[in-house]
């Protein structure tokens, strides 16, 4: 049977452009069941000659470099949105209202209130849309989710998750413009919160449900930078760290930690949960695999069990290799777009959803009020 096909417009080309083409191109070879497949049809960029290349390079059929000729165009069908968060709003706004569907990458926005726009418009226009926090399709993260879901931890009294990397430590790193747009307050809106945070939140809020109420402590270790739009020293307004600790819906207590100070870590999120049966434990430099702790094992051999998650019965597992061998990070965007064309072959939402997304936008924001203002800060 002829596939349906999924016209897709680019905006954007860097890292995130780079594994969502990986996404599109590989996921008929994975996922050959679906009845979509997408086609690259044109990438965006503001400099010509690099979203030219980029196209050659990656295989786009065309290029714009101007987001609302791509959007404007009736051979495009959804919009993908990877350009830094200041940009987010605008062009999934524009997308919907031309009626495109909107695959926007995280944070939604740089604040709620500028998320909320994006959530009307998305429900407004009626167009699938679906926000890239990945670590929701890792394989050993969605058996997480399963694996709670079936109630095997019982009551939930502990969720923590930290995100580490180490990158601004030198204080001679310029902020503003092309690679260093995330210590901008402007273009990124916050820095490790909206950045890092942010995906521990989402993971959290899918885990573990809502949370209440948050108290948090923030911290901007290298007070001015030299800006590469200005030339000039300015003040740094981003949070190089966050710590905040949160009660959850269900009664558990979260503790999380964000820095990009953490010397010798690059990019280490971990998650650990604690429930009254079991716990769960997953880190993403060995993401292919689960911790898990059983206490109803029998005592003496009772201990953290280590689940390597490449099984054909374990979640996205039985689209890839056999058993024992591992997949990556690009496999977290394949799998999220094979969900997503699953979604429209199904006409169910691809979560999570820009409404989803607005959640984690309310949490990060009540964790910037709290640090501001000292004081907890109801979600
Ligand atoms: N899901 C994840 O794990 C993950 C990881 C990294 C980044 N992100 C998110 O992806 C987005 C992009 O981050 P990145 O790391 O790819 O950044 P990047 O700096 O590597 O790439 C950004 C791209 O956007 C382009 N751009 C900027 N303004 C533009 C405009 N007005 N029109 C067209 N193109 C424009 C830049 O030229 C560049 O090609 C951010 O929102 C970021 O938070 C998500």
């Amino acid at each position: 049977m002829a596939k349906k096909e999924l016209r897709i417009g680019l905006v954007g080309y860097g890292f995130m452009g780079r594994t969502h083409t990986n996404g599109y191109k590989r996921v008929g070879d994975f996922f050959g069941e679906l009845e979509y497949k997408p086609v690259l049809q044109a990438v965006c960029g503001r400099t010509e000659d690099k979203a030219k290349a980029f196209a050659e390079q990656w295989g786009y059929a065309s290029y714009e470099t101007d987001w609302k000729k791509l959007i404007e165009r009736d051979d495009i069908d959804a919009i993908d949105i990877c350009t830094p968060n200041d940009q987010h709003a605008p062009v999934a706004i524009a997308a919907a209202e031309a009626g495109k569907m909107v695959l926007c990458e995280k944070p939604l926005a740089r604040t709620t209130e500028e998320s909320q726009p994006m959530v009307d418009a998305v429900e407004k226009a009626g167009v699938p849309n679906t926000v890239w926090y990945n670590y929701r399709r890792v394989p050993a993260v969605t058996l997480a989710k399963q694996i709670i879901d079936s109630g095997k931890l019982g009551k939930i009294f502990h969720y923590r998750a930290n995100f580490l990397q180490d990158w601004t430590i030198n204080a001679d790193l310029p902020q503003g413009g092309a690679g260093l747009w995330r210590l901008d307050a402007t273009a990124a809106g916050s820095g490790v919160t909206g950045d890092l945070l942010a995906h521990c939140i989402d993971t959290a809020l899918w885990l573990n449900g809502s949370i209440k109420d948050v108290s948090a402590v923030t911290e901007t270790f290298i007070k001015e930078r030299m800006h590469n739009l200005t030339g000039k020293k300015e003040k740094v307004e981003i949070d190089d760290a966050c710590t905040f600790h949160c009660h959850f819906e269900n009664g558990s207590l979260g503790l999380f930690e964000s820095t990009r100070y953490a010397r010798g870590h690059k990019a280490l999120y971990t998650l650990e949960i604690n429930g009254e049966h079991a716990s769960i434990r997953w880190d993403l430099h060995d993401l292919n695999r689960l911790e898990y702790f059983d206490h109803s094992d029998e005592s003496q051999v009772r201990g953290w069990r280590t689940i390597h998650i490449t099984d054909g019965d374990h979640p996205y597992m039985d689209h890839y290799w056999v058993p024992g061998l591992c997949i990556g990070y690009e496999h977290t965007f394949i799998n999220q777009v094979a969900d997503f064309l699953r979604s429209l072959q199904d006409g169910t939402p691809c979560p999570p959803t820009f409404r989803d997304a607005l959640e984690t936008a309310k949490v990060c924001d009540a964790v910037l009020k709290s640090a501001r203002e000292r004081s907890w800060q109801d979600v």
